[in-house]
């Protein structure tokens, strides 16, 4: 039985929290697209991990993770997550499998994409630094390097050798930067060669033979539907399909192998780098939202832009993903905000905005009309049970099932394992 786990708004909704919650009950955790752009976070017992690539349910022993096929491993960042996690007691090299087609970000895609989203000036994007975008163009041009290469030295070589020629044209003449020698390149990658050799395999097989076995597959989605390349605020995307459909081509396996499909949500808003964000609050209330949730970037750091709730994104990424159910985190943040919005339609022009707009324009000068709502000023950290909730806060709740049209299952109150209730 699979079971697609995706982010509903722009990334960083509590993805990482809440596979470690639903690991308790699967076998294998698969990842499916995106790369070290993601940083999930997950507390246990007050201790805190962040993960980039390695999916969070590596702290569940027993259970088997996947990078497959869809993600852009950077083998720097992978061995150091490792080799952190071995060194606090984790097995992992045993329990992790890595798609033997998976592609490489190397080096000179990290600085190509630096220098790229530079060069954008005012357009620029924003991205994380983190070379997604330049492994994702090569893959697309054909000219991409998987782990499979990289286990072959002559092979890993000679495709190297071509990549970079046409990268070093560019740097040099273009971007006025140094350009890489394939060598140099070559010989600081071959230390990862015996590194990778033992969890290097055919993922997908490996996955349909879980599958024929009944085995529970949890796929992990990272960054948000509203990231998507293709369905995205684009350009402001990343470069990948974090939408559900994603997990298909990211793993290899067919669509009716997924039984569930579950969409988390923050309680309210937030998005990182560039684009449009119509619920954005840029006043008190936003800077109150960004302090109590701790809104600062898992992988940069970088100040997160805050804003209300918006039910019509939400309730496009239902229909989008195939939402079966919601997981609302963060609600605990909300506590002592006397009055709450959630924002329920888009109009343009004085018009209602029945689809969501993919012209940039309209997203830029859309008005939102917001349904207002008195907030609760109780501590609900500790709340283990909806009848628990104040009355608001079961209001609220109420608003963005019905406005998202989603039936909620899950609420999360804090950052702790055990903070996180069934409805
Ligand atoms: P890239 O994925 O690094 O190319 O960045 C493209 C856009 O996606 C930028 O606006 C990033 O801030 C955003 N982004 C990428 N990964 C994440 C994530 O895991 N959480 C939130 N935003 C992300």
């Amino acid at each position: 039985m699979v079971t697609v786990l995706v982010g509903t708004q722009w990334g960083d909704e509590g993805k990482g929290k809440v596979i470690d919650f639903l690991a308790a009950e699967q076998d294998i955790v698969a990842r499916y697209q995106g790369g070290a752009n993601a940083g999930h976070t997950v507390y246990v017992n007050g201790k805190k991990f962040v993960f980039h690539l390695i999916p969070s349910g590596i702290l569940r022993k027993d259970i088997i993770c996947i990078l497959g096929n869809g993600v852009v491993i950077d083998p720097v960042t992978l061995f150091d997550e490792i080799e952190s996690l071995e060194n606090q007691g984790f097995d992992v090299t045993s329990r992790l499998i890595i798609a033997e087609n998976a592609h490489l970000t190397l080096s000179f895609h990290k600085i190509l994409d630096q220098i790229e989203d530079q060069k954008r000036g005012a357009g620029k994007l924003g991205t994380t630094g983190r070379g997604i975008g330049s492994t994702y163009a090569d893959k697309a041009d054909r000219s991409g390097i998987r782990v499979v290469d990289l286990l072959n030295e002559e092979v890993f070589h000679r495709k190297l050798a071509i990549s970079l020629e046409l990268k070093n044209h560019l740097l040099r003449e273009y971007y006025q930067e140094t350009p890489f020698s394939a060598e140099q390149v070559a010989k600081e990658y071959q230390k990862f060669r015996e590194k990778f050799a033992p969890m290097a395999k055919n993922s997908a097989a490996f996955l349909h033979t879980a599958i024929s076995e009944g085995k529970k597959i949890l796929a992990e989605g990272a960054q948000g539907t509203f990231l998507d390349i293709d369905f995205g605020t684009y350009p402001f995307v990343t470069a990948s399909n974090p939408i559900s459909g994603g997990a298909c081509t990211g793993l290899g396996i067919g669509p009716k192998s997924i039984q569930r499909i579950i969409g988390i949500a923050k309680a309210y808003t937030t998005r990182v780098g560039m684009g449009p964000f119509p619920t954005e609050l840029s006043d008190t209330t936003g800077e109150t939202l960004r302090t109590a949730g701790n809104e600062f970037g898992a992988t940069t750091g970088r100040p997160r832009r805050c804003g209300w709730f918006d039910a019509p994104l939400v309730r496009f990424a239902g229909k989008l993903n195939g939402l079966d159910e919601l997981v609302v985190t963060k609600l605990d943040v909300l506590s002592n905000i006397p009055s709450l919005k959630i924002g329920v339609e888009y109009r343009y022009k004085g018009m209602t905005l029945e689809a969501y707009p993919f012209n940039s324009e309209v997203f830029d000068h859309l008005e939102v009309v917001y349904k207002e709502m008195p907030g609760w000023n109780e501590d609900i950290s500790s709340a283990s049970s909806y009848a628990e909730l104040p009355q608001n806060a079961k209001r609220y709740l109420q608003k963005i099932e019905e406005t998202t049209e989603v039936p909620i299952t899950y609420i999360s109150v804090g950052t702790g394992r055990e903070q996180m209730f069934r409805i």
